[in-house]
Formats: C-alpha cells, structure tokens, sequence
C-alpha cells in the first residue's frame, strides 16, 4: 500500500473549508493593501536557491529537493517564495513599472525537514512582497499586513519579534566581533555550531542548544554595530509601527534561517502555539535581486506558513464561516429514468444549481440514504411515471415532504433563496 511521503498530507474535503477560508482572508487582506497575485513554478533552477538563500543555511545545505530533469538541468522544488518572486521581477521587467511593486503568492513549498508539529516536507505558504522601494513605511507596511491577517482570521497576535541586522557595510564588523566571541568558548558549542562559527557565525545566535544559548546571553548586540544609516532606518520602522498602533518586542537574536535578509527581520507568534514554531517570518532583503544580476533594487516581505495557520485556529476552537450551499441529489429508477435524470440534472446545472448525480443500480431506498450522507438537502427522484409524464419528484430531505413537480417548477424551486444546512 502506498501512503502519502513522510512530511506531506492530504487536504481532504473536510478540511478544504479551513483552507478556504484562509486563502480568502490572505486574498481579501492583499486586496486591501493593493498586492496583486503572482504565481512562481513549483520548480526553479536550484542555483535560484543556492545563491539566495545560501550555502551555510540549513534550507541549501540539507533540506532541498534537487534533481536533474530528462534535459540534464538542475532544478530543485520550491524551497521558499522570496527569490522566485525576485526572479520573476527580473524576467518580465518589473522594474519598468512604477516603483514599489506590491505582490503576493500562495502554493507550495518543499523542504526536507524531519517531520514534526508544524514542520513538514511540503508546507503551504502565503507570502507579500514589496520590491523595489527601501522606505521603512514599507517595513511597517508587511508586517501590519502579516498582523492583520492573524487578526481577522481570530488568531490572538501574541507578539512580534523585531531585530535589525545591519547591511553589508556594518554587518561584517558586528560578524567579526561575534566569531571573536564565539571563539572563546569553541568547546561549549555544539557540532552544528562549530560550523555556523566558519560558515554562517549569524545564525549561532538562534541555536536552541542550552550551552550555546549560554554563549549566546552573553554575546554582542547587533544594534551596538548598526551603521548610521541602519540605526535611522531601524529607528524610523518602530516609529511607524508604534504610529499605527502595532505592539512589539526588539529581539536581538532574532537573525532568521535564510541569508538574504538586510537591515529589518521580523517573527509573529500566536499564544500558546510557541511549539510549533512561528506562523509568519519576513525582513528586508536589500541585495538580492541585485545578486541575482539586477540593479540594486530594496524590497521586502513576510511569508507564514498555511498548516500552522489552520492549526492554530483549530486549537483556537475558532469557528469558520461557511457560506450554506444547497446540495441536490439526482435519484432515479429504470433505465429511461436515467437519462430524464441526466438531462434535467445537466439544465440544472447550467441554471447553476448544484447537483449530484446518482450512479449504478441500486434501490431507491440506498440512493435516498446516499443523498442523506452526502448532506442533500433535496433529492429529485425521477420514475418511469415521471418520464411520461414530464415531472419529477422534489423531496425536502429535512422534513421528508415531497410533491411532484413540473420541470420547471423544479429548476424555479430550487433557485429560490437558500435554506440548507450544510
Ligand atoms: P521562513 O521563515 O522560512 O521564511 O518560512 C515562512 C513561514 O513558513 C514560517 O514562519 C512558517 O509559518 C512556515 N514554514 C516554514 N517551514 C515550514 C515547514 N517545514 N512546515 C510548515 N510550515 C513551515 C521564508 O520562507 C521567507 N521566504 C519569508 C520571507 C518573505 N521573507 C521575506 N519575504
């Protein structure tokens, strides 16, 4: 028996309700802000990645999927949103347009992580990006939009994380002063971070290990190196977050697991769900596109993950909306029956009114129980009497009433007002 791969699940159809209704808000929200949709490859040249995100990052190093195709190209599934949004900028001369250029982007995403609650192989991810404009109201902007979506899907925003991280003149002085630090106590540290200490000496500051976190406590501050030009930024983002009302809290450990990120980071949390991780991670990305062979062009944005979104709402006992939707189920008896079912089923389909087709042989009896658990709220039965005669009958399957109709009287019954109770 095949099963879904490790890390993967399917969305069954109870479940498309909670999908639904998360991919609405993400859409309504990005509406609002004026973010228009853009839909990347699942698939992407794997030097995409590579270069972006970067060696020294878990993601490039042990979690892509790479391989080559019949061509003989190296591809890797998408590992995350951010680089195939600024390669898809570069492609079509985004940068023509007028500047920022607000998108946004929802589907899959794939890395080979070891499976855990909130952690899997292939996660769902909504994501904003603005390129193209390095105005910090444009910081404050993404994140308002990442807490706005929490807010109006009920999730309680339990804090966001706020950190700058310097950009390439100030980074690599607060980098050296790290390493220096780090160095004092190379024989604390666990393997993992004997290696970020050559590869990637930023990312030692998020590692859970107690004894490196120890390190960690007593470490230099990356807001003690900020170049003037960083601190102002940094200083103009909070102003604009408290101006609009937007608690959070500096972290200044907060360095994120990919490389690109310049200046702003940011990580929203909902209460109670720390173990899973955090639902919305972003920041600024100020030298990527130009990495990627564009001018140097400022963006950035936020990406969260859509299963611990729903997971969060589920432990949040939080009640979706669900727009009732009437189901009508098509029963017939006889083989003439059958095609006056098809046919009136197809004219009602093309009214728009919903319906669902009974198959096979069987009794009348067993296709009125299917009708009842696939949640009908009517079912049309048409006999042998019914051929002749030109009618059907309608049956109310709440109150078991029924009466015979015409055909039309059918089509008008059944696109009055709703009254279901699915
Ligand atoms: P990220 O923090 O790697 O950032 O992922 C963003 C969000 O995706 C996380 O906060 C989490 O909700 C979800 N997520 C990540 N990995 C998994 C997983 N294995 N299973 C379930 N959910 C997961 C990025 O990907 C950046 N591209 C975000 C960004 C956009 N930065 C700027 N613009």
């Amino acid at each position: 028996m095949y099963k879904a791969p490790r890390g993967t699940s399917d969305i069954l159809p109870q479940e498309q309700p909670w999908w639904k209704y998360v991919q609405e808000e993400a859409t309504r929200i990005c509406l609002l802000y004026g973010y228009q949709r853009l839909n990347t490859p699942i698939f992407e040249d794997s030097g995409l990645f590579a270069r972006t995100v970067a060696g020294g990052t878990d993601i490039v190093d042990k979690e892509m999927y790479v391989f080559h195709d019949r061509g003989g190209q190296k591809l890797a599934l998408r590992a995350e949103g951010t680089a195939p949004v600024c390669r898809a900028y570069l492609e079509h001369g985004m940068f023509n347009l007028p500047q920022p250029v607000r998108l946004y982007y929802i589907g899959p995403t794939f890395r080979y992580e070891r499976p855990q609650a909130g952690r899997y192989r292939q996660h769902h991810q909504f994501g904003c990006e603005v390129v193209g404009d390095s105005d910090p109201t444009l910081d404050a902007e993404v994140i308002d939009i990442a807490r706005s979506f929490l807010l109006s899907l009920g999730l309680p925003v339990l804090s966001i994380l706020l950190n700058s991280i310097g950009c390439r003149l100030c980074q690599p002085t607060y980098v050296e002063a790290l390493k220096r630090h780090y160095s004092n106590y190379s024989d604390r540290l666990c393997p993992d971070c004997e290696v970020r200490l050559v590869r990637n000496p930023l990312r030692l500051l998020d590692c859970k290990e107690s004894s490196c976190q120890e390190v960690a406590e007593t470490s230099p501050r990356i807001s003690d190196y900020l170049c003037p030009d960083c601190q102002n930024h940094f200083q103009a983002v909070q102003q604009y977050l408290e101006a609009l009302a937007i608690p959070f809290e500096m972290d200044y450990r907060l360095v994120r697991g990919l490389d690109y990120y310049t200046r702003t980071v940011f990580e929203i949390q909902t209460q109670g769900e720390e173990r899973q991780g955090a639902l919305v991670g972003g920041g600024r990305y100020d030298n990527l596109i130009e990495q990627l062979g564009g001018k140097p062009t400022p963006a950035v944005g936020f990406a969260s993950g859509i299963e611990r979104i729903i997971s969060s709402l589920k432990s949040q006992q939080a009640d979706i909306p669900h727009k009732p939707r009437r189901t009508t189920f098509m029963a017939f008896m006889g083989t003439e029956a059958r095609i006056a079912a098809m046919k009136l089923a197809s004219q009602l389909r093309s009214a728009g009114i919903p319906v669902i087709a009974a198959s096979g042989d069987r009794s009348l009896k067993s296709q009125l129980r299917q009708a009842n658990s696939l949640g009908a709220d009517y079912a049309i039965i048409i006999g042998e009497r019914e051929v002749t005669t030109g009618s059907a009958v309608l049956r109310d399957m709440v109150s078991n009433k029924q009466e015979t109709l015409t055909l039309s009287e059918v089509a008008a019954a059944l696109s009055g007002p709703t009254t279901a109770n699915n």
